[in-house]
């Protein structure tokens, strides 16, 4: 995953942040889908790697997250964005296993530590899996 992560943190577009990130999430058949950031001089109008990961895999015909990693450069770990841990959220569970990566270390945490009492598709009386 991180080898995978590394080439797409390299492929991002980021001129205006100069903070490239990259995603991988790997699907219930076990095949890995990877994303960068693009950004955008209208800034709003950026998206982030875990968006892009979580698009590939539904393109590929997938519907669930069993696992996922972000890598960015700089001291600090990277952490998803509050947004990110929501599209995860959709496809994930709060077992689900996210690794964050920065220059030379990582940590796990699960996705319910990210996202605590998250808001889902049960509220709105979904079946996740649809
Ligand atoms: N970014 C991501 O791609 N994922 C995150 O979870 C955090 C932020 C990107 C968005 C923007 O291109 C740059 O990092 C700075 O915010």
């Amino acid at each position: 995953m991180l080898e995978l992560a590394r080439v797409m943190k390299a492929r991002a577009y980021a001129p205006y942040s100069r903070f490239a990130v990259g995603a991988v999430v790997r699907g219930e058949s076990g095949r890995l889908y990877g994303g960068c950031n693009v950004e955008n001089a209208a800034y709003p109008q950026s998206s982030c790697a875990e968006a892009a990961a979580i698009t590939a895999l539904v393109a590929g015909g997938e519907r669930r997250v069993t696992e996922a990693l972000v890598l960015a450069g700089g001291p600090d770990l990277v952490t998803p964005c509050g947004g990110c841990r929501q599209r995860l959220r959709e496809f994930a569970s709060d077992a689900t296993s996210i690794h964050l990566c920065g220059e030379g270390e990582v940590r796990t945490l699960t996705l319910g530590e990210l996202l605590p009492l998250s808001f889902g598709p049960r509220h709105l009386g979904q079946n996740p899996d649809q």
